[in-house]
């Protein structure tokens, strides 16, 4: 069984920003797998590197919408990514260090926040880009 399975409640409408979403699920869901059959930390460090990089081009493509269409709550929207970012680069560099062994722990907060977020603040994001600017998201896609 996955750690996240993918509803349709998730979906924002915003094809691009949902293909990221679903991609970062199969990430993520990857990183559960590779605990449950007992994968050591070097995969896991491996795996935890390609979710750091996907999830920047993810957030450089939800900021990219917020330049085109002067979003008003970008400051605060792009701060929790920076967060984020942050504590995955912090988990990665301490179980690459052994400091840390990648638990059920860290799984449901990384879980809980693509959860929280996707629901709350790229709920927002998507709003305001399906009302207010459908052909700039277009033009800024290209
Ligand atoms: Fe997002
Ligand atoms: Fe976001």
């Amino acid at each position: 069984m996955s750690l996240l399975r993918w509803k349709d409640e998730y979906l924002t409408q915003v094809e691009e920003i949902d293909n990221q979403h679903r991609r970062l699920f199969d990430l993520i869901n990857g990183i559960y797998d590779l605990i449950r059959v007992g994968r050591g930390s070097a995969n896991i460090v491996e795996a935890l590197g390609e979710v750091l990089e996907f999830t920047q081009f993810h957030f450089a493509t939800e900021e990219k919408f917020m330049d085109a269409t002067s979003f008003p709550a970008a400051a605060r929207h792009n701060g929790e990514h920076e967060r984020l970012l942050d504590q995955i680069r912090e988990l990665r560099r301490s179980i690459r260090d052994g400091r840390t062994v990648m638990s059920m722990n860290e799984m449901y907060f990384l879980k809980d926040w693509l959860l929280s977020h996707f629901q709350g603040p790229d709920r927002g994001l998507a709003s305001h880009l399906l009302i207010r600017a459908v052909p700039l998201i277009e033009d800024a896609a290209i």
